[in-house]
Protein backbone atom coordinates (compact mmCIF):
# COMPACT_ATOMS: atom_id res chain seq x y z
CA UNK A 1 0.00 0.00 0.00
CA UNK A 2 1.41 3.52 -0.48
CA UNK A 3 1.64 6.28 1.12
CA UNK A 4 -0.84 8.45 -0.52
CA UNK A 5 -3.14 5.35 0.19
CA UNK A 6 -2.48 4.57 2.97
CA UNK A 7 -3.36 7.96 4.57
CA UNK A 8 -6.39 8.48 2.32
CA UNK A 9 -8.20 5.62 3.99
CA UNK A 10 -9.77 5.83 7.31
CA UNK A 11 -8.37 3.79 9.71
CA UNK A 12 -10.48 2.47 12.35
CA UNK A 13 -10.36 3.17 15.65
CA UNK A 14 -9.10 0.04 17.97
CA UNK A 15 -11.60 0.18 20.34
CA UNK A 16 -14.11 0.05 17.18
CA UNK A 17 -12.10 -3.36 16.44
CA UNK A 18 -12.22 -4.69 20.21
CA UNK A 19 -14.74 -7.89 20.27
CA UNK A 20 -18.14 -7.37 21.76
CA UNK A 21 -18.20 -11.38 22.15
CA UNK A 22 -15.60 -13.96 23.23
CA UNK A 23 -16.88 -17.15 22.94
CA UNK A 24 -14.60 -19.73 25.57
CA UNK A 25 -14.20 -23.23 24.09
CA UNK A 26 -12.24 -26.05 26.28
CA UNK A 27 -10.58 -28.80 24.33
CA UNK A 28 -9.24 -31.96 25.34
CA UNK A 29 -8.68 -34.22 22.04
CA UNK A 30 -10.47 -32.25 19.87
CA UNK A 31 -8.67 -32.05 16.49
CA UNK A 32 -11.41 -33.27 14.23
CA UNK A 33 -13.62 -30.80 15.57
CA UNK A 34 -12.16 -27.15 15.94
CA UNK A 35 -11.91 -25.86 12.43
CA UNK A 36 -15.56 -27.24 11.93
CA UNK A 37 -16.75 -24.92 15.20
CA UNK A 38 -14.69 -22.12 13.40
CA UNK A 39 -16.99 -22.05 10.55
CA UNK A 40 -20.20 -22.65 12.18
CA UNK A 41 -19.02 -19.45 14.19
CA UNK A 42 -18.12 -16.83 11.27
CA UNK A 43 -21.49 -17.89 9.72
CA UNK A 44 -23.54 -17.75 12.46
CA UNK A 45 -21.40 -14.24 13.99
CA UNK A 46 -21.15 -13.01 10.73
CA UNK A 47 -21.39 -8.76 11.38
CA UNK A 48 -20.64 -9.19 14.96
CA UNK A 49 -17.21 -8.08 16.41
CA UNK A 50 -16.18 -11.68 18.10
CA UNK A 51 -13.59 -13.42 19.23
CA UNK A 52 -13.17 -17.30 19.87
CA UNK A 53 -10.24 -18.19 23.14
CA UNK A 54 -9.68 -21.74 22.73
CA UNK A 55 -8.74 -23.58 25.93
CA UNK A 56 -6.68 -26.68 25.71
CA UNK A 57 -5.14 -28.68 28.25
CA UNK A 58 -2.14 -29.93 25.99
CA UNK A 59 -4.04 -31.91 24.02
CA UNK A 60 -2.03 -35.52 23.04
CA UNK A 61 -3.43 -35.20 19.74
CA UNK A 62 -2.43 -31.98 19.21
CA UNK A 63 -5.60 -29.50 19.11
CA UNK A 64 -3.35 -26.98 20.21
CA UNK A 65 -1.79 -27.17 17.13
CA UNK A 66 -5.00 -26.96 14.66
CA UNK A 67 -5.84 -24.08 16.34
CA UNK A 68 -2.65 -22.45 16.14
CA UNK A 69 -2.30 -22.92 12.57
CA UNK A 70 -6.07 -21.97 12.44
CA UNK A 71 -5.36 -18.71 14.19
CA UNK A 72 -2.63 -17.53 11.74
CA UNK A 73 -5.07 -16.95 9.31
CA UNK A 74 -7.47 -14.86 11.35
CA UNK A 75 -6.27 -12.95 14.14
CA UNK A 76 -10.25 -13.84 15.80
CA UNK A 77 -8.72 -16.79 17.18
CA UNK A 78 -7.08 -17.32 20.06
CA UNK A 79 -4.96 -19.91 21.57
CA UNK A 80 -4.52 -20.98 25.65
CA UNK A 81 -2.50 -23.82 25.91
CA UNK A 82 -2.37 -25.08 29.26
CA UNK A 83 0.87 -27.19 30.43
CA UNK A 84 0.35 -29.76 33.32
CA UNK A 85 -3.33 -29.05 33.94
CA UNK A 86 -6.65 -31.14 33.40
CA UNK A 87 -9.87 -29.69 33.93
CA UNK A 88 -13.03 -28.03 32.05
CA UNK A 89 -14.34 -25.72 34.62
CA UNK A 90 -10.55 -24.26 35.28
CA UNK A 91 -10.32 -24.37 31.43
CA UNK A 92 -13.46 -22.30 31.41
CA UNK A 93 -12.78 -19.76 33.82
CA UNK A 94 -8.99 -18.88 32.67
CA UNK A 95 -10.68 -18.52 29.02
CA UNK A 96 -13.20 -16.23 30.29
CA UNK A 97 -10.83 -14.20 32.38
CA UNK A 98 -8.21 -14.11 29.13
CA UNK A 99 -10.55 -12.27 27.39
CA UNK A 100 -11.86 -9.02 27.60
CA UNK A 101 -15.23 -8.47 25.65
CA UNK A 102 -18.43 -7.50 27.91
CA UNK A 103 -20.31 -10.55 27.48
CA UNK A 104 -18.75 -14.24 27.04
CA UNK A 105 -20.24 -17.34 25.84
CA UNK A 106 -18.93 -20.78 26.61
CA UNK A 107 -19.35 -23.72 24.81
CA UNK A 108 -18.10 -27.32 23.91
CA UNK A 109 -16.25 -27.97 20.62
CA UNK A 110 -17.67 -31.03 20.22
CA UNK A 111 -20.70 -29.30 17.98
CA UNK A 112 -23.10 -30.78 20.61
CA UNK A 113 -24.27 -27.13 21.58
CA UNK A 114 -26.51 -25.23 19.23
CA UNK A 115 -24.06 -22.51 17.95
CA UNK A 116 -26.84 -20.47 16.13
CA UNK A 117 -28.18 -19.65 19.33
CA UNK A 118 -25.85 -17.61 20.50
CA UNK A 119 -26.96 -13.96 18.68
CA UNK A 120 -30.35 -14.68 20.63
CA UNK A 121 -28.75 -14.97 23.89
CA UNK A 122 -25.58 -12.06 22.92
CA UNK A 123 -29.61 -9.77 22.29
CA UNK A 124 -30.95 -11.16 25.89
CA UNK A 125 -27.78 -9.92 27.27
CA UNK A 126 -27.33 -6.61 25.26
CA UNK A 127 -30.95 -5.51 26.35
CA UNK A 128 -30.46 -6.06 29.64
CA UNK A 129 -33.53 -8.04 30.21
CA UNK A 130 -30.80 -10.54 31.25
CA UNK A 131 -27.15 -10.96 32.96
CA UNK A 132 -26.58 -14.92 32.59
CA UNK A 133 -28.85 -16.39 29.15
CA UNK A 134 -28.35 -20.44 29.51
CA UNK A 135 -28.99 -22.55 27.24
CA UNK A 136 -31.46 -25.57 28.65
CA UNK A 137 -32.03 -28.61 27.67
CA UNK A 138 -34.67 -28.87 30.29
CA UNK A 139 -37.26 -26.19 29.23
CA UNK A 140 -39.93 -26.35 26.30
CA UNK A 141 -37.91 -26.67 22.66
CA UNK A 142 -35.01 -28.75 24.45
CA UNK A 143 -33.68 -31.88 24.06
CA UNK A 144 -31.25 -34.36 24.90
CA UNK A 145 -31.78 -36.88 22.53
CA UNK A 146 -28.47 -37.52 22.33
CA UNK A 147 -28.25 -39.65 24.97
CA UNK A 148 -28.65 -43.00 26.30
CA UNK A 149 -30.72 -43.96 29.33
CA UNK A 150 -28.62 -44.04 31.62
CA UNK A 151 -26.83 -40.50 30.80
CA UNK A 152 -30.47 -39.56 30.91
CA UNK A 153 -31.31 -41.10 34.27
CA UNK A 154 -27.75 -40.02 35.53
CA UNK A 155 -28.37 -36.32 34.60
CA UNK A 156 -31.77 -35.88 36.06
CA UNK A 157 -30.29 -37.05 39.25
CA UNK A 158 -27.69 -34.88 39.59
CA UNK A 159 -29.73 -31.85 38.45
CA UNK A 160 -32.58 -32.80 41.15
CA UNK A 161 -30.04 -32.83 44.03
CA UNK A 162 -28.49 -29.53 42.67
CA UNK A 163 -31.37 -28.03 42.75
CA UNK A 164 -32.90 -29.51 46.28
CA UNK A 165 -29.32 -29.00 47.92
CA UNK A 166 -28.18 -25.33 46.40
CA UNK A 167 -31.40 -23.98 45.61
CA UNK A 168 -30.95 -23.74 41.99
CA UNK A 169 -33.76 -22.12 40.31
CA UNK A 170 -33.16 -22.77 36.63
CA UNK A 171 -33.71 -25.95 34.84
CA UNK A 172 -30.70 -26.79 33.36
CA UNK A 173 -28.00 -25.76 35.72
CA UNK A 174 -25.44 -28.98 34.15
CA UNK A 175 -25.92 -27.55 31.00
CA UNK A 176 -22.11 -26.54 29.74
CA UNK A 177 -23.39 -23.67 27.34
CA UNK A 178 -24.39 -20.30 28.31
CA UNK A 179 -23.19 -16.79 28.47
CA UNK A 180 -22.66 -13.79 30.68
CA UNK A 181 -21.88 -10.57 31.34
CA UNK A 182 -18.43 -10.04 31.71
CA UNK A 183 -18.22 -7.79 34.80
CA UNK A 184 -20.92 -10.01 36.76
CA UNK A 185 -18.67 -12.95 35.98
CA UNK A 186 -15.61 -11.44 37.56
CA UNK A 187 -17.30 -10.21 40.50
CA UNK A 188 -17.74 -14.04 41.71
CA UNK A 189 -15.19 -15.62 39.88
CA UNK A 190 -12.58 -15.56 42.85
CA UNK A 191 -15.12 -17.77 44.86
CA UNK A 192 -15.46 -19.80 41.75
CA UNK A 193 -13.95 -23.95 41.65
CA UNK A 194 -11.62 -24.89 39.23
CA UNK A 195 -12.32 -28.50 39.81
CA UNK A 196 -14.72 -30.35 37.61
CA UNK A 197 -16.80 -30.37 34.96
CA UNK A 198 -19.85 -28.02 36.95
CA UNK A 199 -18.99 -24.29 36.30
CA UNK A 200 -22.69 -23.34 35.17
CA UNK A 201 -24.26 -24.43 38.39
CA UNK A 202 -21.17 -23.11 40.54
CA UNK A 203 -21.73 -19.86 39.03
CA UNK A 204 -25.37 -19.98 39.42
CA UNK A 205 -24.81 -21.31 43.05
CA UNK A 206 -22.21 -18.62 43.95
CA UNK A 207 -24.36 -15.93 42.70
CA UNK A 208 -26.77 -16.84 45.21
CA UNK A 209 -30.20 -15.68 43.10
CA UNK A 210 -28.31 -12.35 42.21
CA UNK A 211 -27.86 -13.00 38.41
CA UNK A 212 -31.07 -12.72 36.63
CA UNK A 213 -30.76 -15.35 34.26
CA UNK A 214 -32.87 -16.46 31.14
CA UNK A 215 -33.04 -19.89 29.99
CA UNK A 216 -32.65 -20.93 26.27
CA UNK A 217 -34.05 -23.98 25.22
CA UNK A 218 -31.57 -25.80 22.07
CA UNK A 219 -31.66 -29.59 21.42
CA UNK A 220 -27.59 -31.12 23.22
CA UNK A 221 -27.21 -32.87 19.92
CA UNK A 222 -24.77 -35.84 18.60
CA UNK A 223 -20.69 -35.17 19.25
CA UNK A 224 -19.42 -34.99 15.72
CA UNK A 225 -15.85 -36.33 16.30
CA UNK A 226 -14.20 -37.88 19.20
CA UNK A 227 -14.94 -39.14 22.73
CA UNK A 228 -16.85 -37.52 25.49
CA UNK A 229 -14.29 -37.24 28.91
CA UNK A 230 -16.78 -37.41 31.26
CA UNK A 231 -16.32 -40.51 33.23
CA UNK A 232 -17.90 -42.18 36.25
CA UNK A 233 -15.62 -40.27 38.17
CA UNK A 234 -17.13 -36.59 37.53
CA UNK A 235 -19.88 -37.75 39.92
CA UNK A 236 -17.04 -37.46 42.59
CA UNK A 237 -16.31 -33.59 41.47
CA UNK A 238 -19.85 -33.20 41.40
CA UNK A 239 -20.24 -34.29 45.23
CA UNK A 240 -17.21 -32.04 45.85
CA UNK A 241 -18.67 -28.75 44.66
CA UNK A 242 -21.96 -29.94 46.28
CA UNK A 243 -20.10 -30.33 49.52
CA UNK A 244 -17.42 -26.97 48.57
CA UNK A 245 -20.62 -24.67 48.40
CA UNK A 246 -23.07 -25.81 51.22
CA UNK A 247 -19.85 -25.66 53.35
CA UNK A 248 -18.92 -22.35 52.34
CA UNK A 249 -15.45 -24.15 51.08
CA UNK A 250 -15.05 -25.09 54.74
CA UNK A 251 -14.66 -28.52 53.75
CA UNK A 252 -12.32 -30.19 50.77
CA UNK A 253 -13.60 -33.22 49.46
CA UNK A 254 -9.88 -34.06 48.59
CA UNK A 255 -9.12 -33.39 52.56
CA UNK A 256 -12.60 -36.48 53.11
CA UNK A 257 -11.08 -38.82 50.74
CA UNK A 258 -7.13 -38.88 51.79
CA UNK A 259 -9.04 -39.37 55.12
CA UNK A 260 -10.85 -42.14 53.60
CA UNK A 261 -8.37 -43.50 51.88
CA UNK A 262 -6.30 -43.24 55.65
CA UNK A 263 -9.06 -45.33 57.21
CA UNK A 264 -9.14 -48.06 54.52
CA UNK A 265 -5.16 -48.12 54.93
CA UNK A 266 -5.30 -48.86 58.67
CA UNK A 267 -7.64 -51.97 57.98
CA UNK A 268 -5.25 -52.99 55.22
CA UNK A 269 -2.04 -52.94 58.07
CA UNK A 270 -4.36 -54.88 60.15
CA UNK A 271 -5.33 -57.62 57.21
CA UNK A 272 -1.68 -57.48 56.47
CA UNK A 273 -0.40 -58.15 60.11
CA UNK A 274 -2.81 -60.89 60.72
CA UNK A 275 -1.81 -62.97 57.71
CA UNK A 276 1.96 -62.32 57.90
CA UNK A 277 1.86 -63.17 61.69
CA UNK A 278 -0.94 -65.88 62.03
CA UNK A 279 -0.75 -67.43 59.17
CA UNK A 280 2.92 -67.10 57.87
CA UNK A 281 4.18 -66.87 61.34
CA UNK A 282 6.67 -64.06 60.55
CA UNK A 283 7.83 -62.16 64.01
CA UNK A 284 5.57 -59.41 65.40
CA UNK A 285 8.25 -56.80 64.57
CA UNK A 286 8.60 -57.73 60.56
CA UNK A 287 5.19 -58.32 60.06
CA UNK A 288 4.02 -54.88 61.92
CA UNK A 289 6.73 -53.28 59.39
CA UNK A 290 5.50 -55.39 56.44
CA UNK A 291 1.67 -54.33 57.53
CA UNK A 292 2.89 -50.61 57.28
CA UNK A 293 4.63 -50.71 53.37
CA UNK A 294 1.72 -52.70 52.30
CA UNK A 295 -0.83 -50.34 53.81
CA UNK A 296 1.40 -47.18 52.58
CA UNK A 297 1.52 -48.42 49.01
CA UNK A 298 -2.48 -49.55 48.72
CA UNK A 299 -3.04 -45.77 50.30
CA UNK A 300 -0.54 -44.32 47.31
CA UNK A 301 -2.59 -46.05 44.78
CA UNK A 302 -5.49 -45.30 45.80
CA UNK A 303 -4.88 -41.46 46.60
CA UNK A 304 -3.60 -41.24 43.00
CA UNK A 305 -6.32 -43.01 41.81
CA UNK A 306 -9.09 -41.13 43.72
CA UNK A 307 -8.55 -38.45 45.62
CA UNK A 308 -5.69 -36.93 42.96
CA UNK A 309 -7.45 -38.40 39.90
CA UNK A 310 -7.13 -34.99 37.95
CA UNK A 311 -2.96 -34.87 38.93
CA UNK A 312 -2.77 -38.35 38.74
CA UNK A 313 0.65 -39.24 38.52
CA UNK A 314 2.00 -41.90 35.56
CA UNK A 315 4.87 -43.51 34.79
CA UNK A 316 8.18 -42.81 36.30
CA UNK A 317 6.86 -40.41 38.43
CA UNK A 318 4.61 -43.13 40.48
CA UNK A 319 7.62 -45.09 41.69
CA UNK A 320 9.11 -41.48 42.44
CA UNK A 321 6.03 -40.11 44.09
CA UNK A 322 5.74 -43.82 46.09
CA UNK A 323 9.19 -43.31 47.52
CA UNK A 324 8.57 -39.71 48.36
CA UNK A 325 5.14 -40.75 50.01
CA UNK A 326 7.19 -43.32 52.17
CA UNK A 327 9.02 -40.40 54.17
CA UNK A 328 6.32 -38.37 54.20
CA UNK A 329 4.02 -40.89 56.11
CA UNK A 330 6.61 -41.86 58.18
CA UNK A 331 7.73 -38.47 59.28
CA UNK A 332 3.59 -38.52 59.96
CA UNK A 333 3.72 -41.40 62.18
CA UNK A 334 6.23 -39.79 64.37
CA UNK A 335 4.33 -36.64 64.14
CA UNK A 336 1.24 -39.04 65.31
CA UNK A 337 3.23 -40.20 67.91
CA UNK A 338 4.33 -37.12 69.37
CA UNK A 339 0.69 -35.60 69.62
CA UNK A 340 -0.35 -38.64 71.69
CA UNK A 341 1.86 -38.64 73.94
CA UNK A 342 2.24 -35.28 74.60
CA UNK A 343 -2.06 -35.67 74.96
CA UNK A 344 -1.63 -38.45 77.23
CA UNK A 345 1.08 -36.74 79.40
CA UNK A 346 -1.27 -33.76 79.93
CA UNK A 347 -4.68 -36.02 80.28
CA UNK A 348 -4.24 -39.86 80.56
CA UNK A 349 -7.62 -40.32 78.15
CA UNK A 350 -6.46 -43.19 75.70
CA UNK A 351 -8.95 -42.77 73.05
CA UNK A 352 -8.80 -38.91 73.04
CA UNK A 353 -4.68 -39.35 73.26
CA UNK A 354 -4.87 -41.57 70.17
CA UNK A 355 -7.59 -39.95 68.33
CA UNK A 356 -5.57 -36.15 68.46
CA UNK A 357 -2.04 -38.31 67.30
CA UNK A 358 -3.92 -40.12 64.12
CA UNK A 359 -5.16 -36.44 62.97
CA UNK A 360 -2.41 -34.84 63.47
CA UNK A 361 -1.09 -37.96 61.06
CA UNK A 362 -3.66 -37.18 58.55
CA UNK A 363 -3.64 -33.85 58.76
CA UNK A 364 0.64 -33.66 57.92
CA UNK A 365 0.57 -36.50 55.74
CA UNK A 366 -2.29 -34.77 54.22
CA UNK A 367 -0.48 -30.85 53.71
CA UNK A 368 3.09 -32.65 52.81
CA UNK A 369 1.54 -34.96 50.18
CA UNK A 370 0.19 -31.86 48.42
CA UNK A 371 2.87 -30.30 48.47
CA UNK A 372 5.78 -32.80 47.57
CA UNK A 373 4.06 -35.85 45.84
CA UNK A 374 0.99 -34.49 44.17
CA UNK A 375 2.42 -31.08 43.64
CA UNK A 376 1.24 -28.78 40.88
CA UNK A 377 3.52 -28.94 38.00
N1 LIG B 1 -9.45 -27.78 28.42
C1 LIG B 1 -10.16 -28.87 28.75
N2 LIG B 1 -9.75 -29.64 29.81
N3 LIG B 1 -11.27 -29.17 28.07
C2 LIG B 1 -11.96 -30.28 28.42
C3 LIG B 1 -11.58 -31.12 29.48
C4 LIG B 1 -10.39 -30.77 30.20
O1 LIG B 1 -9.97 -31.43 31.13
N4 LIG B 1 -12.48 -32.12 29.57
C5 LIG B 1 -13.37 -31.91 28.60
N5 LIG B 1 -13.07 -30.82 27.89
C6 LIG B 1 -13.79 -30.21 26.76
C7 LIG B 1 -14.07 -31.17 25.63
O2 LIG B 1 -13.02 -31.19 24.69
C8 LIG B 1 -15.34 -30.57 25.05
O3 LIG B 1 -15.08 -29.52 24.18
C9 LIG B 1 -16.07 -30.04 26.27
O4 LIG B 1 -15.05 -29.80 27.25
C10 LIG B 1 -17.14 -30.97 26.82
O5 LIG B 1 -16.54 -32.23 27.10
P1 LIG B 1 -17.23 -33.59 26.68
O6 LIG B 1 -16.29 -34.67 27.03
O7 LIG B 1 -17.76 -33.53 25.29
O8 LIG B 1 -18.42 -33.62 27.73
P2 LIG B 1 -19.89 -34.17 27.54
O9 LIG B 1 -20.44 -33.93 26.19
O10 LIG B 1 -19.90 -35.57 28.02
O11 LIG B 1 -20.62 -33.24 28.59
C11 LIG B 1 -21.20 -32.02 28.20
O12 LIG B 1 -22.52 -32.04 28.55
C12 LIG B 1 -22.78 -32.03 29.94
C13 LIG B 1 -24.24 -32.03 30.16
O13 LIG B 1 -24.72 -33.29 30.19
C14 LIG B 1 -20.52 -30.81 28.87
O14 LIG B 1 -21.03 -29.63 28.27
C15 LIG B 1 -20.77 -30.74 30.33
O15 LIG B 1 -20.28 -29.50 30.84
C16 LIG B 1 -22.23 -30.81 30.57
O16 LIG B 1 -22.47 -30.84 31.95
MN1 LIG C 1 -19.61 -33.50 24.47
Amino acid sequence: MNEALRTALPTPSPAALAPQLSVVVPTFNERDNVVTLFERLKTTLAGLSWEVVFVDDNSPDDTWQVVRDLAQQDPRIRCLRRIGRRGLSGACIEGILASSAPYVAVMDADLQHDETQLPKMLGLLRSGEAELVVGSRYIEGGSADSFNRQRRGVSEFATLIAKRLLRVAIADPMSGFFMVRRDRFEQIAPQLSVHGFKILLDIVATARGSLRTVEVPFKFGSRLAGESKLDSMVALDFLGLILAKLTGDAVSLRFLLFALVGSVGLFVHLLTLDVAFNVFDVPFTEAHVLGAVVAMTSNFLLNNFLTYRDQRLKGFAILSGLLVFYLVCSVGLLANVGVAFSVYDQRPIWWLAGAAGALMGVVWNYAMSGVFVWRKR
